[in-house]
């Protein structure tokens, strides 16, 4: 009988660990998120969360600058989706994986959001974030794959998200780079054409850490959480996202520009939806 390496995987994987994780033998957390720049050190400062239009109550509580709510003290929770907004119920009701997509750009309010909602920092001073993370590890970052956006420093390009500073920070310039992540995503027509594809990967290394060989499971675990926020900011701010897994792993990694100790994980690609 031919081997089942992900039985094998599951069975080395089970709880509690039966050796002793780097956590237990003292050796030091690693760091997390990674904090680095890109090769080119171009940065693009993402605007606040809180300042953009999906920023009313329904998100933060207290007034609204510009969605044009009059009474956001009518519905503080936000709950019943008031003045347009759609409730929770509406958004899950109709989540639904979209691959069509307009030419339009993703403006810059909109893809803090977008970032922000699937795995940005919502704890000021405990560094929580949006999405859950098995031992609040979060060993999973993203990077983007963006192509003609009229408001990045680069029009075509890969950038990296920090979550700490909200920001882009380059990693590769030009239409060749975002070009090689389509044919890496086996060319899949809404890859090519969204104006931004989202990539997770993950230094495995921060999960087994603690967790020992359970902690791939959390990198993946945690992902489908990140890729599930996505999908549900996507419907709140009218944006269509397909979550993607059928990817050449290695090739995306080179597009990426990925150290050797990173993995890639998942991907969804985002953009209007074609009407
Ligand atoms: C783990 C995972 C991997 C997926 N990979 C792809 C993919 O590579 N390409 C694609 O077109 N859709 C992909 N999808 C989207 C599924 O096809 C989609 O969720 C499914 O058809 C159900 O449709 P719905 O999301 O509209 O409910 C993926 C979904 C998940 C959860």
């Amino acid at each position: 009988m031919q081997r089942d390496i992900g039985m094998e995987f599951m069975a080395a994987s089970n709880y509690p660990p039966e050796t002793r994780t780097d956590e237990q033998n003292g050796l030091p957390r690693p760091e997390s998120p990674d904090n680095s720049t890109g090769p080119d050190k171009i940065i693009f400062k993402l605007p606040s969360p809180k300042d953009t239009l999906y920023s009313s109550h329904s998100v933060y509580g207290g007034s609204c600058g510009s969605c044009g709510c009059e009474d956001p003290a009518a519905d503080p929770e936000g709950f019943g989706g008031p003045n347009g907004r759609r409730s929770l119920f509406e958004i899950l009701r109709t989540r639904r994986s979209i691959r069509r997509y307009s030419a339009e750009e993703i403006s810059a309010e909109c893809l803090s959001y977008l970032l922000w909602a699937s795995c940005g920092i919502s704890g000021e001073s405990d560094g929580f974030r949006t999405a859950p993370s098995a031992g609040a590890i979060h060993p999973v970052e993203t990077s983007l794959s963006i192509q003609n956006c009229s408001w990045l420093p680069k029009k075509d390009g890969i950038w990296r998200y920090n979550p700490t500073e909200h920001e882009l920070s380059l990693v590769a310039e030009g239409i060749d780079a975002v070009a090689g992540l389509g044919r890496a995503c086996m060319m899949q027509p809404q890859v090519l054409r969204a104006p931004v594809v989202f990539f997770w990967t993950a230094k495995p290394y921060r999960a087994v850490w603690k967790y020992g060989t359970r902690g791939y499971r959390d990198i993946f675990l945690d992902a489908g959480h990140i890729c599930q926020n996505l999908y549900l900011a996507g419907v709140d701010a009218d944006i269509g996202v397909c979550a993607i897994n059928a990817f050449a792993d290695e090739a995306v990694k080179a597009q990426l520009r990925l150290p050797e100790d990173e993995i890639v994980v998942y991907a969804a690609s985002c953009g209007h939806k074609r009407r």
